[in-house]
């Protein structure tokens, strides 16, 4: 899909040659810059009761009389930013949705400046809107016919708004390769597949790409991700790739995703409801692999380091068993009393092998806890760090990206329910507090440099109908590498 900018003025939308003309409305009354037939339109759609200009309202207008586009569309949005912007477009999308419309052209009903951050937000929400997966459904019907999409804006906005549709583009490429990767089935998506992927992606954006199997982890001396793996037919990997953008000297970025490709629980098996959507455990690595492509579209001057652990997690006669103990990478001993607390596991070891690129900065991203489900719904992901600097970063990444997440508690007290009597700790700690605890544990890791930790287990995927990996966080974490540059 093709996503330009087009200098023009309020004044003049009736005259624009497009197949569908989509005209954001801000707040409550019809500005006066907007051209007559327009401006007739909307101010009679509005007297006549079939337009409420409240947020999340639409209307659609076929053949509008003096208006040379064939379709037009008005949305209203609660307010000026990129946010409201963002919605308005989603719900005017899906409107034209089952449409003839190839080429959609986007603006304000009136005066008034879009930014960067509004062409970011509009790429994200027409290619959101018009994903559809079908690898192993072809018979899915076209999500819409769009494939061309024109941002109207003013001269002076022109520039910034240029450099918002490259940004968007090239994190709605990553959000749609996690989200593709993510929706695949255990059976397709396996820690092979990811490989492949990664190598594929190396190749595409000259990229260098490792891919390391259990012979290479048995050598590294990986016994806690090995455990993991144990149970399991198919064969691990251990993926690592990287992005150089800067002088070798400069401490790279590093991102670690959780890989489970499939989450049985293992021996700890997990209930039979909804079981299937542990297909998407393996969302944290789509989402790094996605971050990856964006900014290796986007060439910022850094380093960027992405590592990924990626077995299943099968109960078997080779399974890891509640009370083995393991010796991690790091050499501290894990005594394993839930299998089902896997993801911790795989990730301990890749945050040991990130030490070995002096970072800057490390951040891993799991959809790790239930808990963190409870905490936090659907809306945020959740946010650990001890570093603060690092945290308001992180927030600021979050809100330019529109991926909401939330810094959570990681104080030392958080730890005493780690303590076991076999090993230097234990891989779960009580009921209370899970999302806490599971980060509490990652941190007993990450002694060697700054870190952070995501839980994507409530914003990696949706439930129920509308079933589907989002791709989050990688717009979050587009943003936060971006911001490290420099
Ligand atoms: N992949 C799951 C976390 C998960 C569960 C994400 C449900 C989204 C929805 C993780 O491996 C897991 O099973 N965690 C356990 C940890 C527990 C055994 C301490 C959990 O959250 O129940
Ligand atoms: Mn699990
Ligand atoms: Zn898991």
């Amino acid at each position: 899909m093709d996503f330009r900018h087009q200098i023009s003025s309020a004044g003049t939308l009736s005259s624009l040659t497009c197949d569908a003309l989509l005209l954001v409305v801000i707040g409550d009354a019809v500005d006066a810059a907007l051209d007559t037939p327009l401006a007739a339109a909307l101010n009679d759609a509005v007297a006549q009761g079939d337009l409420a200009l409240k947020a999340g309202k639409t209307l659609y207008l076929h053949r509008p009389a003096g208006i040379r586009a064939s379709r037009l569309v008005f949305a209203v949005a609660a307010a000026p930013g990129a946010k409201a912007f963002k919605a308005a477009v989603a719900k005017g999308i899906d409107q034209l949705k089952g449409s003839g419309a190839k080429h959609v052209a986007i603006g304000l009903a009136g005066a008034g400046s879009l930014d960067d951050a509004h062409a970011e937000a509009l790429v994200g929400a027409v290619r959101e809107a018009t994903y559809m997966y079908r690898h192993t459904k072809p018979s899915a019907p076209a999500a819409s016919k769009i494939d061309k999409v024109t941002l109207l804006c003013a001269k002076a906005d022109a520039k910034a708004v240029q450099q918002g549709l490259a940004r968007g583009t090239a994190i709605a490429a990553g959000v749609a390769l996690a989200r593709e990767f993510a929706n695949r089935p255990g059976n397709h998506c396996t820690p092979t597949f990811l490989a492949e992927q990664a190598k594929k992606l190396g190749k595409e954006f000259a990229l260098k790409v490792e891919v390391l199997d259990r012979k290479a982890c048995e050598k590294l001396g990986m016994g806690s991700f090995l455990a993991v793996a144990q149970g399991s037919d198919e064969p691990l990997r251990f993926i690592v790739a990287r992005y150089d953008g800067a002088p070798k000297a400069q401490a790279p970025v590093v991102l670690v995703g959780k890989g489970i490709t499939f989450d049985t629980g293992g021996i700890s098996l997990k209930p039979g409801a909804e079981m299937d959507e542990m297909k998407f455990d393996m969302g944290g690595a789509a989402s790094v692999l996605g971050t990856l492509r964006a900014i290796a579209e986007l060439k910022p001057k850094l380093n960027l380091v992405v590592l990924i652990p990626s077995c299943d997690n099968m109960p078997s006669g080779s399974a890891v068993k509640p009370g083995d103990v393991v010796k991690s990478l790091s050499g501290q001993t894990i005594e394993i009393l839930n299998t089902d607390a896997e993801g911790r596991l795989i990730l301990c070891d890749a945050l040991t092998y990130a030490e070995r690129f002096k970072p800057a900065v490390v951040v891993d991203v799991a959809t790790l806890t239930g808990a963190c489900v409870v905490a936090l719904g659907h809306h945020h992901s959740g946010l650990f760090t001890a570093d603060d600097k690092i945290a308001a970063q992180m927030l600021a990444a979050s809100q330019a990206g529109l991926d909401p997440c939330w810094r959570m508690p990681l104080d030392e007290e958080y730890d005493e329910g780690l303590k076991s009597n076999f090993a230097d700790m234990a891989n779960i700690a009580g009921r209370a507090g899970g999302a806490i605890t599971a980060a509490m544990f990652l941190r007993r890791f990450t002694g060697k440099f700054p870190w952070a930790h995501l839980d994507i287990a409530g914003t990696a995927w949706k439930s129920g109908a509308a079933k589907g990996a989002t791709g989050r966080p990688v717009p979050l974490l587009t943003h936060f590498v971006l911001a490290q540059v420099g």
